[in-house]
């Protein structure tokens, strides 16, 4: 299950993750507390934290539950994994797997909180892996997830979309509710997703933050970041040397207009904060 998004994870894209961890953990971090503090990991709780990845919200939600509670990161990447079993190794209270959390046997019944920092729109089939996380969760077990709203709210992406788009075609549309980065953008297919999965108490909060495009390092960072990671790198994966340039210097100047006072470009981030409990 979930061939293509295994391949897609385990190439350049997980390798170029794992390299970029510190910068994409300083940009991500706003989002993923936000997520954190609404599903309230408690001490002493098991919490599964699905797609992973790096670790960074595992290493978080460990901290919170304490030595008396556990957490158990899952996902398909392996050098994301791997990255994150050696960030937590010492922690005492993470185990991070490499699995499928559409269909790894996770034990029945044990979890307080199924949690997840954007690693939840990538499933083909989505209902089915909700039930499986479901499966995991005690009875009125907690989940809590964030994901992207649509591109065109997010300035992060669109910033740098309508530089690269001078230079490379513009894709032919996708099919908008594929496994991506943006396929839970419309919260009505989300809740209608969660409950098929047997979720209830189905809330989708939007949040805003001004996300530290490429972390402290100024533009010339973010243009980096932007090339190499996220939908503006997809774009570009397949662009020559010369165009890439192109574009750098472009998104150099451009994220000079974003700046802050300290040098860091700032750029808006539009994401759901979603929350529901299994159904008894
Ligand atoms: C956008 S990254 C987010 C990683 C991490 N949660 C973070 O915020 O830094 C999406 C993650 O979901 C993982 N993923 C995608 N599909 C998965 C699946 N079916 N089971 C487990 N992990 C999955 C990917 O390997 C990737 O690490």
């Amino acid at each position: 299950m979930n061939e293509d998004q295994v391949a897609y994870w385990n190439g350049e894209a997980g390798t170029k993750w794992a390299a970029h961890q510190d910068i994409l953990d300083l940009t991500l971090e706003p989002l993923g507390l936000a997520a954190v503090a609404a599903a309230a990991p408690a001490a002493g709780e098991k919490v599964l934290d699905i797609g992973c990845g790096c670790g960074a919200t595992t290493l978080e939600l460990g901290r919170l539950v304490g030595p008396g509670g556990a957490v158990l990161g899952a996902d398909i990447s392996s050098p994301m994994v791997a990255l994150a079993q050696q960030r937590s190794g010492a922690a005492g209270n993470i185990t991070v797997l490499e699995a499928d959390a559409a269909a790894h046997g996770f034990a029945p019944g044990h979890y307080d909180l199924a949690f997840s920092r954007f690693g939840v729109m990538f499933f083909e089939d989505p209902t089915l892996a909700f039930s499986n996380i479901r499966k995991a969760l005690k009875p009125s077990g907690r989940l809590g997830f964030v994901c992207w709203r649509g591109v065109k709210e997010n300035i992060w992406v669109t910033s740098g979309l309508e530089v690269a788009l001078r230079h490379v075609p513009r894709p032919e549309p996708t099919d908008p509710l594929a496994p991506g980065p943006f396929a839970f953008a419309d919260p009505a297919r989300v809740d209608g997703i969660l409950g098929a999965a047997g979720f209830t108490r189905i809330k989708a909060t939007p949040f805003d933050a001004d996300l530290m495009l490429g972390g402290k390092g100024g533009p010339e960072s973010a243009a980096e970041f932007t090339l190499e990671i996220g939908p503006v790198g997809r774009l570009l994966a397949d662009a020559g040397a010369e165009t890439k340039q192109r574009v750098r210097e472009e998104l150099v100047a451009r994220y000079r207009e974003m700046t802050n006072d300290q040098g860091h470009v700032l750029a808006k981030a539009a994401v759901w904060i979603v929350t529901a409990q299994a159904a008894a």
